[in-house]
């Protein structure tokens, strides 16, 4: 309960947090506020005179300025009310962005390994129903909260100057009401705390199943995914109607108590009247007053609900808040320009218990262009993820021109590491977008210039739109080997010292392959690269080549070496597909293929420059 306390209340100062520079118009609000719940309780006591001094008394003039005041009182309070609505519901926006905002941001800083061992769509309900459950509190709620609660105390004082003996009956009321919220609080918070998180559960499952449909409907899945999605649906429904069971004893509870009030005021005030000690305006205006305490009451109950919605939803976005980014930036962490000379000492690492790297040694030298090859799930493109230090080594040490990854600053190094995933990732949008991705000041000029250098117009001139084209979001609509061609123009455009690509392992068709060796050629010109290579004729071009198997480097050399031993190699050259041709060629030490054997020299001459 405590440590909740606590939460709640660092949760607060958070919300707080995103209010600095406003509390000036917070304060204003305040004052509006106060004024604003007052009016409606003055407006009765000017009532009470009316009746008690101007009927009663049979005093025209009083009653027609009673009338008068009464009105204008109204018309204040409208504007009043005019004023704070519009006000808070703007503060309450102004929360809701700097907090979305600040979610987004974070979530940008946090490593892979977050992502990987989250649901995606357990982060996006976080930023998005959570965030609403807070939008609906901050925005209509805070109103709610801010004018009940105020006129809630001015009605209380405003039954004790109409008369104090009828303030202390209607207080009778009080201790019950206190015990029955606090039992509902405690209730309550457990079960909106739940609601979320079925809710949450649901929109991952959601997300899950629309990412997943081609699979889904390719293998009949489509039954299980719903009955699995009926049992998410259903804990959300038990849930909500467990919340609601507890709001149907709580609100009716609170309207009993307010008719008790109601029953002892009339009894009390009419005997009182009865012995002359009460005048009848005096009582109906603290009738009226009581509402004035129990409508207020109803309201601010209604309204807890939704503020413990919105303090659970709070909880989690706090969790997610409170995630300490893995990778991040040294105190005093160095930006250099890096010249691109690449070693990787004795690199152990793990994602879980198990190390997938043990003890690997690796070096680049300026310029040089190195080979990973290897079986599936070896731990290539883990190699490739730690130089982009996506991940940190669990131990040994990643050297960039001598300075350790670690001490580098992690934006100033990215800028100058160009990236090309195994399954490049293409944001929707159009194609010149995603290539401009690396380098957004880039001009038209400069994209086209790229596009055309690894051949991407002739997968342009397919649409009518040409660069222009749009893809959807992850690049559905483009085949593989085209998402690898954009993405390789991508990191052309970025023009960085280091370059990691990690080719793609479906199967790319004979003319796309052809495309992506040239790119290649064109993009490996004068740079450090670690290629991961699926095809014989990518490995071809490196200055060494290293077998990965189960985590460790069991072969090394270059290609024509490698082929004539008798090792790992031979084998996976073996099962690679071209294999034959290559290891024909290599034996009877005939040339390969006219264009590649060209592209293959071209490199070299480009390295020896
Ligand atoms: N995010 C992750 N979390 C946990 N384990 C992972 C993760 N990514 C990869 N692995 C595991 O690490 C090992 C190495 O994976 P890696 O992706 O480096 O293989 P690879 O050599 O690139 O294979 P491929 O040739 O199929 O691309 C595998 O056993 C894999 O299951
Ligand atoms: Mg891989």
């Amino acid at each position: 309960m405590s440590t909740r306390k606590r939460k709640q209340r660092v949760g607060l100062t958070r919300l707080g947090r995103y209010l600095r520079g406003r509390w000036g118009r917070v304060a204003l609000l305040g004052g509006v506020g106060v004024c604003s719940a007052a009016a409606p309780v003055a407006a009765l006591l000017v009532v009470q005179n009316a009746i008690d001094e101007g009927m009663l008394a049979h005093d025209e003039s009083q009653l027609a300025r009673d009338v008068a005041i009464y009105l204008a009182i109204n018309a204040a309070a409208w504007i009043l009310q005019w004023t704070l609505v519009r006000g808070l519901a703007g503060v309450g926006q102004q929360v809701v962005l700097g907090l979305r905002r600040d979610l987004f941001d974070h979530l940008t800083t946090l490593s892979l390994r977050y992502f990987s061992g989250q649901k995606a769509g357990w982060i996006i309900a976080r930023l998005t129903s959570d965030v609403d459950a807070l939008s609906d509190v901050l925005s209509q709620g805070l109103t709610t909260l801010v004018v009940n609660t105020l006129t809630l105390c001015a009605a209380v004082v405003g039954l004790f100057i109409l008369d104090w003996r009828l303030g202390l009956v209607a207080l009778v009321i009080l201790p019950p009401t206190l015990v029955l919220t606090r039992w509902f609080q405690v209730r309550s918070h457990a079960a909106f705390l739940n609601v979320r998180e079925t809710i949450a559960s649901m929109t991952a499952q959601i997300a899950e199943s629309v990412s997943g449909m081609a699979v889904i409907q390719a293998f009949n899945r489509e039954r299980a995914f719903l009955t699995e999605f009926d049992r998410a649906n259903a804990a959300n429904r038990e849930t909500n109607t467990y919340a609601q069971y507890l709001n149907s004893l709580f609100f009716p509870g609170i309207e009993l108590l307010g008719s008790i009030a109601m029953a002892s005021i009339l009894w009390v005030g009419g005997r009182m009247i009865t012995d002359g000690s009460l005048q009848i305006g005096t009582l109906v205006s603290s009738i009226f007053i009581l509402n004035l305490i129990f409508q207020p009451l109803q309201e601010l109950s209604d309204l807890y609900g939704q503020v413990q919605s919105a303090g659970a939803a709070m909880e989690k976005v706090t969790t997610v808040l409170d995630t300490e980014p893995e990778i991040r930036d040294k105190p005093g962490a160095s930006r250099v320009e890096i010249d691109g000379d690449l070693k990787l000492d004795h690199v152990t690492f793990a994602y879980g218990e198990e190390p997938v790297l043990h003890a690997i040694d690796i070096h680049v030298p300026a310029g040089g262009c190195l080979a990973l090859v290897g079986e599936s799930g070896g731990g290539k493109s883990t190699t490739a993820k730690l130089v982009g230090r996506f991940y940190d080594p669990d131990d040994g040490a990643i050297l960039v021109d001598g300075h350790d990854l670690r001490d580098l600053e992690l934006r100033a190094y990215r800028r100058q590491l160009g990236v090309v995933l195994q399954d490049p990732f293409l944001f929707a949008g159009t194609i010149a977008d995603n290539i401009r991705f690396a380098h957004p000041e880039a001009t038209d000029a400069e994209v086209e210039d790229v596009a055309r250098a690894v051949g991407i117009e002739r997968i342009a001139r397919r649409f009518d739109d040409g660069l222009a084209h749009v893809v959807r979001e992850g690049g559905a609509g483009l085949s593989a080997g085209e998402r690898q061609l954009i993405s390789i123009a991508r990191a052309l455009l970025a023009d960085p010292r280091i370059l990691i690509f990690d080719e793609a392992t479906s199967n790319i068709d004979r003319p796309t392959e052809i495309l992506i060796e040239a790119a290649l050629d064109r993009l490996l010109r004068g740079r450090t690269s670690i290629i991961i290579a699926h095809r014989l004729a990518t490995v071809r071009r490196a200055d060494e080549i290293l077998v990965v198997e189960h985590g460790r480097i069991t072969q090394s050399g270059r290609f024509d070496e490698l082929l004539s031993a008798d090792g790992p190699f031979r084998r996976l050259a073996r099962d690679l597909e071209g294999a034959v041709l290559y290891t024909e060629q290599s034996v009877d030490g005939s040339p390969a293929s006219g264009s590649r054997e060209s592209s293959w020299a071209s490199v070299s001459s480009s390295d020896a420059e």
